[in-house]
C-alpha cells in the first residue's frame, strides 16, 4: 500500500456491529477531523483533474457534500448537491435507488447542470454502488458529462465499483 493509502486507512476508525450486528462500519469522522488525513485525501481526489476542465462537482447527501465542497473549491469548480427526496425547492428529477433493505428515493434540480457540462461525482464511500448508480443515472438525465466517480473508500466485496465500470463510468477510490 502506497503511504497516502496508510496514512488514511489509519485516520479511519472501524466499529464493530454498526448499525447492525456483523457490520463492521468504517467511521470517516475520523478522517474529516484530522486536519492533514482531510486535506491529503482532497488533493488526492483532485489531483487527476488539476488544470483539466471539471465544470462541476457532484455530492451526494450527505457525507459527499462535506467532500465535494471542498473538492470544488480546489478545482475552481460549482458545486451540485443530490438530495434525498423532498429536500430540494425547485423543479427535480427523481430516481429511486436501492439501499440493503428496500428503496429510497433521491433527487437533482433539473438545471443543476446545463447539458455537456463535464462533472464528477464525489462521496465518502461506495459500498454496494446503488446510490452512486442512482446518482449517475440522475446527472445523465440532466446531459451531464461523467468524468468519473471518485470515493475515499472502496469496500470491493460488495461490488458498488464492478458496478459503475459496468455502465462506463470510470471510478477512482483512494482506499480499500
Ligand atoms: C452511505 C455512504 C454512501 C452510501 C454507500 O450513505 O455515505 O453515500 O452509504 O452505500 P452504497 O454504495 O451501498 O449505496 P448513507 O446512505 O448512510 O447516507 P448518509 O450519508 O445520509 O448517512
Ligand atoms: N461506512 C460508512 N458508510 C457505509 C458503510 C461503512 O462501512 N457501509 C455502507 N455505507
Amino acid at each position: 500500500a502506497s503511504g497516502l493509502e496508510d496514512e488514511l486507512k489509519r485516520a479511519i476508525r472501524t466499529i464493530p456491529d454498526y448499525p447492525k450486528p456483523g457490520i463492521l462500519f468504517r467511521d470517516i469522522t475520523t478522517l474529516l477531523g484530522d486536519a492533514r488525513a482531510f486535506r491529503r485525501a482532497v488533493d488526492a481526489l483532485v489531483q487527476p483533474w488539476a488544470g483539466g476542465k471539471i465544470d462541476k462537482v457532484a455530492g451526494m447527501e450527505a457525507r459527499g457534500f462535506i467532500l465535494g465542497g471542498a473538492v470544488a473549491h480546489q478545482l475552481s469548480a460549482g458545486f451540485v448537491p443530490i438530495r434525498k427526496k423532498g429536500k430540494l425547492p425547485y423543479k427535480t428529477v427523481s430516481m429511486a435507488y436501492e439501499l440493503e433493505y428496500g428503496t429510497d428515493e433521491m433527487e437533482i434540480h433539473v438545471d443543476a447542470v446545463k447539458p455537456g457540462e463535464r462533472v464528477i461525482l464525489v462521496d465518502d464511500l461506495i459500498a454496494t454502488g446503488g446510490t452512486a448508480e442512482g446518482a449517475v443515472k440522475l446527472l445523465q438525465q440532466v446531459g451531464a458529462v461523467i468524468e468519473a466517480a471518485c470515493f475515499i473508500v472502496d469496500l470491493p466485496e460488495l461490488g458498488g465499483a464492478d458496478k459503475l465500470r459496468a455502465m462506463n463510468v470510470a471510478v477512482r477510490t483512494l482506499v480499500a
